[in-house]
């Protein structure tokens, strides 16, 4: 069966529209429409119940408003289904797209199904320049802090499907409004596919997005972005280990290929250790000695790079031992983005499924 929470405030104007295209487009199919309505002062609540005479919903009324974060949480908490939809009430979110996100979880593999903004054939109307910057700014800074939601192109939507069994809700923050940043970066496992769609104009109403929902958003953002930052940190000492420690050994007369090779060595059991004791100090399994193994073969490629260019550039263009390994580490850094980004973590693949 197949969920679609759908959080709402002030939106007795679209309820009625969303509602019927919903079941239109779900026809055939086994599915409940879970609406969460922190008591809108318009009434959105009153239509609901009308509605709820002809068409398979569950209400559920919150006291005050707390938020689009929680009410997605909530809302998904009460749902029967196995596979659930997020969507907005306001039809920006076209209801015909929703049984080729239901597809792609059931048939397509998928545990998460994004509608995208963001790729070929997606579009966004109605926007105003100003809106499309910030929006534009807040999907980058996203994707640059964040390397876990780096797999989609729109990881701001608000319109996405999930396999209830494949993905964690519990350690989510009800707080942020972008509720799939929080199912991104605690759902690392998750096989994520994205799917283009035209994002429309709003219908009825006003949107929430205020001054206060974008400081919330960076608030998120910061919180979620801890550990790269901690990580960016430990990487940017260790440049600096790497360095000292190659013209101490240079000073004691070693040679560049040989001081070269240590430096880099000191630089990676740097990196390691406040990775292991800091960065990463709550996801820490198995033994230190293996860890530390792991950790050498995922720096592998790097490594190897950094050494290669490092010693080729003394050898060739630029006999000065400190500036080889500089530019040395800067192609390491190159080669690791270069394949963490197509290896790991992958843009998400969209995935045609059959029509029903
Ligand atoms: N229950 C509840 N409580 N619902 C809320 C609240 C709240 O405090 N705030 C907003 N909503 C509901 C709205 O009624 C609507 O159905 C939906 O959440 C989205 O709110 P909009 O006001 O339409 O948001 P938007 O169109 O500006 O933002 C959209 O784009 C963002 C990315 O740019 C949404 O799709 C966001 O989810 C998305 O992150
Ligand atoms: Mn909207």
């Amino acid at each position: 069966m197949l969920s679609v929470v759908v959080p709402t405030y002030n939106e007795r104007d679209n309820i009625r529209e969303l509602v019927e295209r919903i079941s239109s487009s779900l026809a055939g199919f086994e599915y409940e429409i879970v609406i969460v309505d922190d008591s809108s002062p318009d009434g959105t609540a009153l239509e609901t119940e009308r509605l709820a005479l002809e068409h398979p919903i569950k209400l559920m009324v919150r006291e005050r408003r707390m938020g689009l974060g929680s009410a997605v949480v909530e809302g998904a908490r009460i749902a029967d289904g196995d596979v659930i939809v997020v969507m907005d009430a306001d039809l920006q979110h076209p209801p015909e797209l929703l049984p080729r996100l239901y597809g792609m979880i059931v048939d397509g593999g998928c545990d998460i199904a994004v509608a995208s903004r963001r790729m070929g054939g997606a579009s966004i109307t109605g926007w105003s320049m100003w809106r499309k910057v910030i929006s534009s700014s807040a999907t980058l800074a996203a994707r640059a802090l964040l390397p876990e939601v780096r797999r989609v192109r729109d990881p701001l939507s608000g319109y996405f499907a999930y396999r209830k069994d494949r993905v964690r809700l519990d350690s989510l923050s009800p707080k942020g409004f972008k509720v799939l940043l929080e199912i991104l970066t605690s759902n690392r496992e998750a096989h994520v596919c994205e799917v283009p769609y035209s994002f429309g104009a709003r219908g009825r109403g006003k949107s929430k997005l205020d001054v206060r929902v974008a400081i919330d958003y960076l608030t998120q953002l910061m919180r979620l972005s801890v550990r790269t930052l901690k990580f960016t940190v430990v990487g940017g000492s260790g440049v600096a280990v790497n360095l000292g420690a190659l013209a101490s050994l240079r000073t004691l007369g070693i040679v560049h290929v040989m001081a070269a090779a240590v430096a880099i060595e000191v630089s990676v059991l740097w990196n390691f250790t406040w990775n292991d004791m800091w960065t990463f100090s709550d996801s820490r399994s198995g033994r230190f000695g293996g860890r530390l193994a792991r950790y050498h073969g995922a720096t592998a490629a790097g490594l190897l790079t950094q050494y290669a260019v490092s010693v080729l550039l003394y050898w060739t263009l630029l006999p000065s031992s400190l500036l080889a390994q500089l530019v040395g580490i800067v192609a390491g850094f190159g080669a690791n983005y270069l394949l963490s980004s197509s290896m790991v973590w992958k843009p998400g693949s969209v995935v045609e499924y059959k029509l029903m």
